[in-house]
C-alpha cells in the first residue's frame, strides 16, 4: 500500500490512520468499499465506482461524507504525494465505533492508494482455472467489507492453482469472490443477472459485447458449463480473464477462445481511449 492516504478530510500517512477497535468494521465486518484504477494519471470510470460506493453505503444505512468532486481532488493529490502515474484507489467507509457493539456509529472514511499489479501475460494467453465453492454473498448488491468466505478459501484456491473462486448456490452460478463471471455458447454471451455485485467492468464489457454478440443476462446453471464454448471473468484489477478449467471440467476445447480474446482487446481499447488518447 502506498504511504499516503486520505483519512476523513485530509491527506495523512497511512501509518497515522486510526480505526477504533469497537468500530463495526472490526467487530462485525460492517463497512463498504470500492476499488477503481487510474492509468496514466487519468481515473478510469471512477464516477461509476463512486456511484456504486454510494449505493453500497445506502444499502447498509451508512452516509457517505464526501461528494464525487472531493474524491477526484483527493485522488489527484494522492497521486502526486505517492509519486504514482498508475494506481489503484480504494474508497472505504466503516460502520463506525459502536457503544453496544452492534448499532451504527460515526463512520470513518478513507481513500487508500497503491501501485498497480497485473497478472502475468500467460493468464490472458493460456487462460486460467477456477474452483467452485457453495456460497451466496449476503447483501450481494453491496460491495461490503465482509469477505470472510473469500479469505477462508484462499489457501485452497492457491493449492489448486486457480485464479479465483466461483460461488455457486443451489445449482446456480453467481459470481466469483472478487469478479463477475460469464460464458459463451456460440456467439451468445450469458452472465448471471441477480444476487451479484453489479461490476463496473461487467457493465463496460456487456456494452462492448452487444456490438458483436447476443447478450443474455439471466439465471445461469452450473449444468450449463458442460456445453459452454468459452468462459471468462471480469474485474477492475483483472480486465477480462479467459477461464479454461473449472474444478475438473475443461471449458470448450480447453483453450482461450476468440470471443473472450475479442472482449479483452476491446476492453483494453476502452482504457486506451479514456486514459491515453491525446494525453501522452
Ligand atoms: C464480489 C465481487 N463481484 C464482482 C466484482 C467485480 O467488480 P468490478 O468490475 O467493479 O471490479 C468484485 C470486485 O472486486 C467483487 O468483489
Amino acid at each position: 500500500m502506498s504511504p499516503y492516504c486520505y483519512a476523513n478530510n485530509k491527506i495523512v500517512k497511512l501509518t497515522e490512520t486510526k480505526v477504533l477497535a469497537n468500530d463495526l468494521a472490526v467487530l462485525r465486518g460492517y463497512g463498504v468499499f470500492d476499488f477503481a484504477r487510474i492509468y496514466n494519471k487519468t481515473p478510469f470510470h471512477l464516477e461509476d465506482h463512486f456511484v456504486r460506493f454510494c449505493q453500497s453505503a445506502k444499502l447498509l444505512g451508512l452516509k457517505v461524507p464526501v461528494e464525487l468532486n472531493t474524491v477526484l481532488k483527493a485522488t489527484a493529490n494522492l497521486l502526486v504525494k505517492n509519486k504514482l502515474k498508475d494506481a489503484s484507489v480504494r474508497l472505504v467507509l466503516t460502520g463506525g465505533a459502536s457503544d453496544d457493539g452492534i448499532s451504527l456509529g460515526k463512520s470513518q472514511f478513507f481513500i487508500l492508494m497503491d501501485k498497480l499489479t497485473d497478472y502475468s501475460p500467460d493468464v490472458f494467453t493460456k487462460g486460467a482455472k477456477l474452483i467452485t465453492v457453495q456460497h451466496a454473498r449476503p447483501l450481494a448488491e453491496a460491495k461490503h467489507t465482509n469477505y470472510a468466505v473469500a479469505v477462508k478459501w484462499q489457501e485452497k484456491r492457491q493449492k489448486a492453482g486457480a485464479i479465483e473462486i466461483l460461488y455457486v448456490d443451489n445449482g446456480k452460478i453467481l459470481e466469483c469472490a472478487m469478479s463477475n463471471f460469464g460464458i459463451f455458447k456460440g456467439n451468445t454471451l450469458i452472465t448471471p443477472k441477480n444476487d451479484i455485485l453489479a461490476g463496473v467492468t461487467r457493465k463496460i464489457v456487456l456494452k462492448l459485447a452487444r456490438k458483436k454478440f447476443k447478450v443474455e443476462e439471466r439465471e445461469l446453471l452450473v449444468s450449463e458449463l458442460a456445453d459452454a464454448d468459452e468462459a471468462f471473468l471480469t474485474a477492475t484489477n483483472k480486465y477480462v480473464v479467459p477461464i479454461v478449467k473449472i474444478d475438473n471440467l475443461k471449458i470448450g476445447n480447453g483453450k482461450v477462445g476468440p470471443n473472450t480474446k475479442w472482449l479483452l482487446a476491446e476492453f483494453k481499447k476502452e482504457i486506451d481511449k479514456i486514459c491515453y488518447k491525446n494525453k501522452k
